[in-house]
């Protein structure tokens, strides 16, 4: 059995929107990336990183009320997903996420929404810190990312 063992970092803004630039460069489609963490840690930040990093240049709101929102002219297509409002991983169904990963990758708020549904290879990305400038970014990288993260 491989070990999947918990790393991180202290970041700023700055810093934290770096590593979202690095994460679109090597975003594959069929990925998933995990943004776990309280209200206002950042998880939208490096979202909103991740998708400007992908040439992205409109607006990203927040999708706690729409739940997902669909950036399908980057390469790859992503999703980005917040479950905040979800109150059962059955609530999920619906948005179909299993079929948006054939030819896409989804960044995912709040991604323990979906109990034990959530995908085993996500890349996992914990923030905490909220209130003060910098933020401890925690990792797990499953196999499928080892060559890929922490990216260079
Ligand atoms: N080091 C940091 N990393 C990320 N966000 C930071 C940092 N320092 C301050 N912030 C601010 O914290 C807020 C994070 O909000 P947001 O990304 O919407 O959080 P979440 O999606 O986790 O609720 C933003 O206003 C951002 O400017
Ligand atoms: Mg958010």
């Amino acid at each position: 059995m491989t070990t999947v063992t918990e790393q991180s970092l202290e970041l700023d803004e700055a810093g934290l929107r770096a590593i979202g630039a690095r994460l679109a460069a090597v975003l594959q489609p069929g990925d998933v990336i995990a943004l776990s963490g309280d209200l206002g840690t950042g998880k939208t930040t490096l979202a909103r990183a991740i998708l400007e990093g992908l040439r992205h240049t409109g607006e990203v709101p927040s999708p706690t009320f729409t739940l997902v929102q669909y950036y399908d002219a980057l390469d790859p297509p992503i999703a980005h997903a917040d479950l905040y409002r979800l109150d059962t991983p059955a609530e999920a169904e619906p948005l179909a996420l299993d079929d948006w990963l054939v030819e896409g990758a989804l960044l995912v708020e709040w991604p323990e929404r979906l109990g034990r549904n959530l995908w085993p290879e996500a890349l996992w990305l914990r923030l905490d810190g909220a209130g003060t400038p910098s933020r401890r970014l925690t990792w797990r990288a499953p196999p499928a990312w080892e060559s890929r993260w922490p990216p260079r």
